[in-house]
Formats: C-alpha cells, sequence, structure tokens
C-alpha cells in the first residue's frame, strides 16, 4: 500500500521504496562475498522482518534457508523492555551452522543482543546480524551489527513491515509515525 494512503498518520517519509530496494542490492553483495561457498542459514525475527526478508533473498546469489522465530518483549507500544520470551522457536538444529539473523529495527538493542546469546547457545560456526534499521542514538547495549541497511534518527518509523499496533506492515516506504496517533 503507498503512503498516501495512511494519510496525515505519517509525518515525513524516510526511505522510499527506490532507496530501499537499492541498499538491499548492496548489503545482498556483500553477504555473497562475505559467505562464498558457504550456506547461510537466514533467522527472520517475525513479524516486522517478513518484508525485508522478502525481498533480501531474492537480491542473494548464495545458497540459503531460512527459518523464523517469534519473540516477544515485554512492554508494547513504542517502548521495549528487554524482557525476552520466545513464541515460535527455530525447526532447524543451529548445530556448526552460518546464522545470519534479519532483523527489522536495532533500537536500544536489547532484544538483539539477548537473541545472539540465545542462538550462540546452540553451537553454530557462526551468528551475525542484518538490521535493515538502526537507531544510533538509542542503542543502549555493545552489539556491532556485520550489516546495516540505514541509520534512521531516534524516532517511531513504521511501514516495510514494522508497524505500530499491528497496522502500517504493508506501506512500501518507511515513514515517521504522527506522535498523535500513539495517544489514540
Ligand atoms: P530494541 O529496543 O530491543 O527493540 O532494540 C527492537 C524491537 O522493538 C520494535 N521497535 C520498533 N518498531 N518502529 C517499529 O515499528 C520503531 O521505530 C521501533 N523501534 C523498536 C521492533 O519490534 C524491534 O524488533
Ligand atoms: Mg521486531
Amino acid at each position: 500500500m503507498k503512503t498516501d494512503h495512511f494519510g496525515k498518520d505519517i509525518a515525513t517519509v524516510l526511505l522510499t521504496e527506490e532507496q530501499i530496494q537499492r541498499r538491499l542490492v548492496e548489503v545482498a553483495a556483500q553477504v555473497d562475498e562475505d559467505y562464498a561457498d558457504r550456506d547461510i542459514l537466514l533467522v527472520g525475527v517475525l513479524k516486522g522482518a517478513v518484508v525485508v526478508m522478502a525481498d533480501f533473498i531474492r537480491c542473494l546469489e548464495s545458497h540459503v534457508t531460512m527459518d523464523w522465530m517469534a519473540i516477544s518483549t515485554y512492554g508494547s507500544g513504542t517502548k521495549s523492555s528487554g524482557v525476552v520470551r520466545i513464541l515460535k522457536d527455530l525447526d532447524t538444529d543451529l548445530d556448526g551452522r552460518d546464522v545470519l539473523i534479519v532483523e527489522d529495527i536495532l533500537d536500544t538493542g536489547l532484544t538483539l543482543s539477548w537473541l545472539i546469546e540465545n542462538l550462540r547457545s546452540r553451537g553454530p560456526a557462526s551468528v551475525e546480524v542484518f538490521t535493515f534499521l538502526r537507531k544510533p542514538d538509542a542503542v543502549q547495549v555493545e552489539l556491532d551489527p556485520k550489516y546495516v541497511g540505514f541509520d534512521i534518527p531516534n524516532e517511531f518509523v513504521v511501514g516495510y513491515g514494522l508497524d505500530y499496533a499491528e497496522h502500517y506492515r504493508n506501506m512500501r516506504e518507511v515513514g515517521v509515525l504522527e506522535p498523535s496517533v500513539y495517544g489514540r
């Protein structure tokens, strides 16, 4: 769905479809180079990473398999608490695998640092991260994702898989949510 159809809910568009697709091609080329001759297991984090995963896997030339986890950080709305619970675990055994986590956004980093530790404890050969978005001003833990799509300002964004109260995931662009929407 196009951003215009969401009317005044979107304060500004941060990333257009063209910018997103161009960047995914660049990141995929880097991943292809780094993982030459290795099978990658992409681990997507539901539900936000669904859209970026769908576009990203089609930019890759490498052989990949894909699995999904659903985790929930206690707390709702626009703030994350860092207390994480697994809602759906992986189907795949990670023993000896090269894991690349695909995340929608790195905000405080609490969710992702928990996830990295959790996956590392399962005996993979490697665990790396591709986060589509990162808010450098919000990061609270030391975390150095190998691949970052875009650094963005510390504002609540929606679209391209990212939601507010489960809405806006199907918006094609990434936009800043009008703060008055949170109060609804
Ligand atoms: P932390 O703070 O743990 O948060 O890095 C990561 C998770 O919080 C959600 N999140 C957002 N979702 N727009 C969203 O739609 C945002 O601006 C935003 N910031 C954080 C998201 O689920 C992410 O995985
Ligand atoms: Mg998420």
